[in-house]
């Protein structure tokens, strides 16, 4: 193991801000409102509260505890913890899926850079949602513009790494976080208020209240077992669980923050801002009549919408989509760092040469998702395209699957007093309801995740 010195955090703040730069991003700004759109609304939301609770925050404290107490990366703190047998491949089982991850995470980031440039011409002006949808499908059915958007993004965040994260990083979300959080507030309590939209003829078309009611009134007949793997898959996803991410940046906290205060409100902040965007988003869903399901393209063809009807559009346009490529960034630089990490410290490459040999081949395999809504549309996997395949399979199974053997990992080969000092900063704080954090760990959260997971591979029921 390295055992050379590493600069932490700075600050508790810069803990908070860091770990919340990684969780909140294209997951919940994107993925949450349209997987929620598809999903039925408020039966997705209430699941995927139950699973960042019952599941997602325990899994948080465990990786925290591991990444801290061993100060190294997801591979190597499962080496120092558990030398000489294969637990260390679910480090490497994280790595991996910081690949496919990636890959389709720097397209979409790459698209917000687009509608930066998009805000900036004033391309919006005057456009309704429908014409809105299609100038997002023409765009992203575009072979080349995608693709150059997103190489831009990649190396934005390959030049940020190499930098050296912490510093950089730091500082950036402390500052910027926050304003993002209230421009979201400030679109959701917009879209709320949109109202009626009455047509000429007198006839109504839609109204604000009932995308309030779709996101909060939960439907429990569309439920099946698919939204739940979607809502757990989303859960790991948003959090930034199961994969070594949350192991990696608790190698940098220092001895005395306390990780389960951390944990909770990492967690508590990346939910409260998924469901503002939610809040932002289907009220003017409903107002403009735009089919909730439309997918991907959701929050790009109905966020440009609501910014025509405030005063200072063209200014809330732009602030918005620059906020959305920085919170994407915080989120893509923690990514790449489960590799980078893993690379210089278990392969003993030098930092550039690690960035530079993750960052060009996930961008590599990014083209593929890129090209996977143009030229390579006929290419598919049990009927998913390039794109949804690597979301799919990174999100739904590898995340899921990691976040399992880290709790079984935590609750059955790491020793109680291991994991409680870890905790507890050697017994210096109290643990409220430790008993319960321990029972979910050891047996509810890798018994729940199992049963979801067979389930969906059709092995149960
Ligand atoms: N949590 C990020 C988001 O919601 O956009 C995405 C992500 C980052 C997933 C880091 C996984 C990860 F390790």
């Amino acid at each position: 193991m390295s055992s050379k010195p590493r600069d932490g955090f700075s600050s508790k703040f810069g803990v908070i801000a860091a770990a919340a730069g990684s969780a909140v991003g294209l997951g919940n700004i994107w993925k949450f409102p349209y997987e929620a759109g598809q999903n039925g609304g408020g039966a997705f939301l209430l699941l995927y509260f139950v699973f960042v609770i019952l599941i997602g925050l325990p899994v948080m404290m465990s990786e925290f505890v591991i990444g801290r107490k061993t100060n190294a990366n997801a591979v190597g703190a499962f080496k120092s913890l558990a030398p000489k047998t294969p637990w260390f491949f679910t480090g490497v089982m994280g790595v991996a899926a910081a690949f496919m991850i990636l890959s389709f995470y720097g397209v979409v980031s790459g698209w917000t850079l687009e509608y930066i440039y998009l805000a900036v011409i004033n391309a919006f002006k005057g456009q309704n949602p429908e014409q809105l949808s299609k100038g997002f499908n023409e765009f992203i059915s575009n072979p080349i513009r995608p693709v150059f958007w997103q190489v831009g993004f990649m190396t934005l965040t390959a030049l940020v790494v190499i930098g050296g994260i912490k510093n950089g990083i730091e500082k950036i979300t402390k500052l910027l976080m926050p304003i993002l959080f209230l421009l979201i507030v400030v679109i959701g309590i917009r879209s709320v208020s949109l109202g009626a939209n009455i047509s000429e003829s007198g006839e109504v078309i839609g109204h604000s209240y009932d995308g309030l009611k779709f996101l909060f009134k939960p439907d429990f007949s569309k439920i099946d077992i698919d939204v739940v793997l979607d809502a757990l898959g989303q859960a790991f996803f948003s959090l930034s669980l199961g994969m070594g991410t949350i192991i990696t940046y608790g190698s940098y906290i220092k001895k005395d923050n306390n990780l389960k205060k951390t944990a909770i409100e990492v967690a508590f902040l990346d939910t409260l801002i998924a469901v503002l965007a939610g809040v932002a988003i289907f009220p003017a869903v409903f107002y403009f009549n735009v089919p909730p399901t439309e997918g991907p393209g959701l929050v790009f063809s109905v966020l440009p919408s609501i910014f025509q009807k405030m005063a200072g559009g063209y200014i809330w346009t732009l602030a918005f989509f620059v906020l959305f490529a920085v919170a994407a960034l915080t989120s893509s630089i923690s990514l790449l760092e489960v590799a980078v990490a893993y690379f210089t410290e278990e392969l003993k490459i030098n930092r550039l040469k690690a960035t530079i040999i993750t960052a060009v081949s996930i961008t590599a395999l990014g083209v593929a998702c890129s090209l996977s809504n143009s030229v390579l549309k006929d290419v598919s996997f049990f009927g998913r395209n390039i794109f949804d395949t690597m979301d799919h399979v990174s999100s739904n199974f590898l995340l899921p699957i990691g976040g399992m053997l880290i709790a079984i990992f935590t609750g059955w080969v790491m020793k109680q007093s291991e994991f409680y000092n870890e905790l507890s900063n050697n017994g210096t704080i109290k643990i409220k309801l430790f008993k319960s954090i321990y029972f979910i760990i050891r047996f509810l959260a890798p018994v729940a995740i199992a049963i979801v997971f067979l389930y969906s591979v059709g092995l149960l029921g």
